[in-house]
């Protein structure tokens, strides 16, 4: 990766999908999740020397809200210089505003690239032909990646589902995508209609990845280290996005370096998840203010998921209203220790490590 600044600018890194270091490793977006704050963690935990730096994507925000000057929606894509590169993703039904917003988010934080959302299942989101929607409108999905296209020279990525309701849909999209210029596709092995019941089809991934031309990432149930390096090898795909197995478990990311390396991963102790979570709060509370903690139960509950023993302090940590009442809790349980010293079932060392299993959102 090359760097390069210009006058006034923020230092931005050079991304380009086709040349990035392989295999590629995407922190996967997720609304309410992958703010600044958390981007920031997953960088903080990595070494500065490893070989494999995750890729960041930021939640996805309203194409339309960005353009119609709502400064909180702006305020979302606003970027660390420590999370770098990060790509923002956008969802939307309009070619115009989508390429508007594009237009004003590069301007205001310079962003290293744009994904869009076709891939959500909401109803709130499909109802207004945005996320999975647009796997139903092929013509349309090709006007709003070659109506961004025209504005930047910044790499536009689509993440897509298997299809709308039938998983053979992702092979005409994708296909439809790359034609008009998309520049990496992400695809979730489920359809729309699955939502999160079954599992991610890694075998269709396999397939699509046999036909496209452009860069793939592989993404769904990959939730540990060792499931990350099956999933590339199954798959044959150029890297791998993960959601839900980095959250509350930011070290998976350093984990699947380690492995890649030919490294046994670290151990993530008591302390370390203590000092991990103590600077994701830091860095949560200096974007949202001391009502973040508020906020951030949604990560304790995460970062206590899957040890044993934790309940308790998690009910506990589930009241706190202060930035000291959850150091305290944290201290004590750091002085009274936990059983396997609250070895995470998502650790790479854990002996289910490499089982895939059902993960509730
Ligand atoms: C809380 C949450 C929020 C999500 N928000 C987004 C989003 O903003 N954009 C998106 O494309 N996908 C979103 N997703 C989907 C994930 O990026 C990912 O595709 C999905 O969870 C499957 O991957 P996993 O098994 O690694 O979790 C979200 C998922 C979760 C759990």
């Amino acid at each position: 990766m090359n760097t390069g600044q210009a006058q006034g600018q923020p230092l931005r890194i050079s991304m380009n999908w086709n040349t990035h270091k392989r295999p590629i490793l995407a922190l996967s977006p997720m609304a309410d999740m992958t703010d600044s704050a958390f981007c920031r963690t997953v960088r903080f935990v990595m070494d500065s020397n490893a070989v494999h730096m995750p890729v960041v994507f930021r939640e996805m925000v309203s194409a339309e809200a960005v353009t119609r000057g709502n400064s909180r929606t702006l305020n979302m894509t606003s970027i660390h210089p420590d999370e770098r590169p990060i790509i923002q993703q956008l969802f939307g039904s309009s070619p115009e505003v989508m390429a508007e917003a594009v237009k004003k988010i590069e301007a205001e934080h310079h962003p290293e690239g744009f994904d869009i959302n076709m891939g959500c299942p909401v109803y709130k989101i499909v109802n207004n032909f945005n996320g999975a929607a647009l796997m139903k409108e092929p013509e349309l999905a090709q006007q709003i990646v070659r109506a961004m296209k025209a504005v930047t020279t910044l790499p536009i990525s689509v993440k897509i589902r298997a299809g709308w309701d039938d998983p053979n849909q992702c092979f005409a999209f994708a296909k439809v995508l790359e034609q008009a210029g998309a520049d990496m596709i992400t695809i979730h092995g489920r359809t729309k209609i699955q939502g999160y019941s079954g599992t991610s089809d890694w075998d269709l991934i396999k397939q699509l990845k046999q036909t496209v031309t452009i860069p793939l990432l592989a993404n769904g149930d990959i939730h540990t280290a060792p499931l990350a390096v099956e999933a590339l090898n199954v798959t044959g795909c150029d890297g791998v996005s993960i959601a839900r197995g980095a959250l509350g478990n930011p070290w998976i990311f350093k984990q699947i370096n380690d492995l890649l390396e030919g490294k046994t991963p670290e151990i993530i102790t008591l302390t370390e998840r203590i000092r991990v979570i103590k600077q994701h709060l830091n860095f949560h509370t200096e974007e949202y203010g001391e009502m973040g903690v508020i906020t951030f139960r949604k990560h304790l509950s995460w970062y206590f998921r899957g040890i044993d023993g934790a309940k308790p302090y998690k009910l506990r940590l589930h009241t706190t209203l202060a930035v000291s009442e959850v150091h305290a809790i944290l201290d004590e349980m750091a002085e009274k220790g936990l059983e396997n010293d609250g070895l995470s079932s998502r650790d790479a060392n854990h002996p289910q490590a490499s089982t895939r299993t059902q993960m509730s959102k």
